[in-house]
């Protein structure tokens, strides 16, 4: 069995992270315009502004610490080969809480906070401190050239050909903690149903039409999570029996 999971902002919720959505509309875009702070023209404007907001971002990710739920999906791709099963981790977050949670090829498809890339010669290095206009890239020594990893808005998302092979293998399509907004990860679910890929939605609230959803948890992620993992493992565990 081949499981594809997508994780958005939900999951890091719990691990004191903003959301960029929710039903209270104090998530990130109520806050800020993304306009300003998240396109390539935005950043082409006003880059100082664009890396305020950005090194921000990065110092809370940087200072989260990894919930229950990160921790059940680590454990969970571990234990599935017993079960001559795998799956596939793709996030729309650019925080590192899969990876510090042990989690392994995780598929960041809008980037990644604790990377930079040189504009001048497309470089990608670690980056774990503030950028600023006049940080130098390491690799072509160019001054000024450095943006964080991030895929912004009019931007292609990362590794679109991983993802859409690992989705056509799949039996299970997985959503955890997403709003559903940004495509292309918006219209996996509806694809997975097209193909006739069982579908499961985690979320505190219904974020898809319940007609593409066959399973569902709502509450916490920190709670749902690890139950969803127990449940499934059990049910792949009943199938090989
Ligand atoms: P959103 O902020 O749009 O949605 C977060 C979802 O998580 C909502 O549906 C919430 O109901 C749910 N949620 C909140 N707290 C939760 C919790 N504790 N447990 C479970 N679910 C919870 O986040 P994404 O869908 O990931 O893109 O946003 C997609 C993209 O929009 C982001 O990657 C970012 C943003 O603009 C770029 O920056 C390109």
């Amino acid at each position: 069995m081949h499981i594809f999971i997508l994780t958005g902002a939900g999951i890091s919720a719990e691990s004191g992270l903003d959301t960029f959505r929710n039903s209270k509309s104090d998530g990130l875009w109520c806050r800020y315009d993304p306009f300003e702070l998240a396109t390539p023209e935005a950043f082409r404007i006003n880059p100082e502004l664009v890396l305020e907001f950005t090194n921000e971002l990065r110092r809370r990710a940087c200072a989260a610490r990894p919930n229950p739920a990160h921790l059940a999906l680590s454990d969970f791709a571990k234990s599935l080969v017993e079960f001559a099963s795998s799956c596939t981790l793709v996030t729309q977050n650019v925080d590192d809480l899969h990876e510090r949670a042990g989690a392994t090829n995780v598929i960041h498809m809008h980037g990644e906070i604790s990377k930079a890339r040189c504009t001048k010669c497309e470089a990608v290095q670690p980056c774990r401190s503030d950028l600023s206009t006049s940080t130098r890239c390491v690799h072509c020594d160019e001054v000024g050239s450095m943006r964080p990893h991030l895929v912004w808005f009019g931007e292609m998302p990362l590794r679109m050909d991983a993802i859409t092979k690992s989705l056509s293998e799949s039996d299970l399509l997985v959503t955890i903690g997403t709003s559903g907004t940004v495509y292309p990860a918006a219209g996996f679910i509806s694809d997975a149903k097209n193909r006739g890929i069982k579908t499961c939605e985690i979320n505190l609230e219904p974020a898809f039409d319940k007609s593409v959803v066959d399973k569902s948890y709502y509450g916490p992620a920190s709670e749902c999570v690890p139950m969803w993992c127990r449940d499934q493992l059990a049910e792949i565990r009943a199938l090989m029996s």
